[in-house]
C-alpha cells in the first residue's frame, strides 16, 4: 500500500484524471467527496477547475450566478483563498466553483509568474481547514489540469473500458512522469495511487482483461480501486443533484463508492 506521509496528519490533495472526456472524472469526484464527508465525517474541499462546471452545477450552484469563481482565485494576485469556498448543502463538504470563465482563465494564467503553481499556493493559505481537497479537472492537459496535477499528492487514474479512455491515460501518465521527474516542479511529491474502472461491465470479460493487461504494464502502479459498475442510476441520481449515497442507499454501486472511499483512506493515512 502506498503511504503520502509518515509524519504530521496532512490536508491531501487528491486529483481523479484521465484526459478523455466521459471516463467518470466528475462523476467519482461528486460522490467520493459527498460520501468522504457525510458517512467518513472528513471535512472536504471539492475544487472545480473546468470551465465546464458540471461539479459546480451538480453540487446545486448556477455557474452564472457565481461572482466569484475559480478563475478569479487562479488569476488575482494576493487572492484570499477562503473567500472563493461556497459550503454546499452537503455534510462537511465546501466547494471552489468554476465558471465559463475558467476558459479565459488558461490563457490569463500564461501571464503569471509561477503559473505551474498557481492552485497550490491557493490551497496552501486552507491547509488547516479541511482533510482532504478533491480537484475535478478538464479533459485536456492545459495549464489549469497541469497545475491541479502538480498542487496534488495523489492522482488517482479513472478509466472506462474503451480504447481512447486508454489513450487518455497514457497521455495523463506522460504528464505526471514529467512532473515526478522535475523535483522544481514537483513541490507536493505527487504519487500515482492507483487505477479505478468506471463504468464496469462484468459481461464484457475480452474487453477488461486485455485493459488489465496494458495497464499491468505501468511500471510501479499496480493498485486497483473497487471498480464502479455502469448504472443508469448514477446519471439519474446527477438530475436529482444528489450523490448516489443518499440517492438511491440500497443500490450496490454505492457499497462500490463505500469500498472506494475506504481504499483510498488506507492509501493517505
Ligand atoms: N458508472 C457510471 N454508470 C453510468 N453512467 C455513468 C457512470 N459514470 C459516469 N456516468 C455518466 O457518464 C457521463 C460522463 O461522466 P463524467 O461527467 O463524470 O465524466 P468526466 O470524466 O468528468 O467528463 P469530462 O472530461 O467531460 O469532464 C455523465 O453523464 C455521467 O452521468
Ligand atoms: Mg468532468
Amino acid at each position: 500500500m502506498f503511504h503520502l506521509y509518515d509524519n504530521e496528519k496532512k490536508m491531501q490533495i487528491i486529483c481523479i484524471a484521465n484526459q478523455k472526456g466521459g471516463a467518470g472524472k466528475t462523476t467519482l469526484t461528486y460522490n467520493v467527496g459527498c460520501m468522504l464527508g457525510d458517512e467518513f465525517n472528513k471535512r472536504v474541499l471539492m475544487v472545480d477547475v473546468d470551465g465546464q462546471a458540471n461539479l459546480t452545477t451538480t453540487l446545486d450552484f448556477d455557474p452564472d450566478e457565481l461572482s466569484k469563481p475559480v478563475s478569479a482565485l487562479l488569476t488575482r494576485k494576493d487572492a484570499v483563498t477562503k473567500d472563493y469556498v461556497v459550503s454546499t448543502k452537503f455534510r462537511n463538504v465546501d466547494l471552489i466553483p468554476s465558471t465559463q470563465s475558467t476558459f479565459a482563465a488558461e490563457k490569463e494564467i500564461l501571464n503569471v509568474v509561477g503559473r505551474e503553481f498557481v492552485l497550490s499556493r491557493a490551497l496552501d493559505q486552507v491547509r488547516d481547514d479541511y482533510d482532504v481537497v478533491l480537484i475535478d479537472i478538464p479533459p485536456n492537459l492545459g495549464v489549469v489540469s497541469l497545475n491541479a496535477l502538480i498542487a496534488s499528492n495523489g492522482v488517482v487514474l479513472v478509466y472506462t473500458a474503451s480504447e481512447f479512455a486508454l489513450d487518455g491515460l497514457s497521455q495523463i501518465l506522460a504528464a505526471i512522469d514529467e512532473i515526478q521527474d522535475n523535483s522544481h516542479i514537483n513541490i507536493n511529491k505527487l504519487k500515482i495511487l492507483g487505477f479505478v474502472q468506471n463504468r464496469f461491465k462484468s459481461s464484457n470479460k475480452v474487453v477488461n482483461s486485455k485493459i488489465k493487461n496494458i495497464l499491468e504494464g505501468v511500471p510501479d502502479v499496480q493498485n486497483y480501486f473497487t471498480a464502479i459498475s455502469d448504472t443508469t442510476e448514477i446519471e439519474k441520481s446527477q438530475f436529482d443533484h444528489l450523490p448516489m449515497h443518499l440517492f438511491n442507499r440500497n443500490h450496490k454501486v454505492v457499497d462500490q463508492f463505500r469500498q472506494l472511499v475506504k481504499e483510498l483512506l488506507v492509501c493517505l493515512a
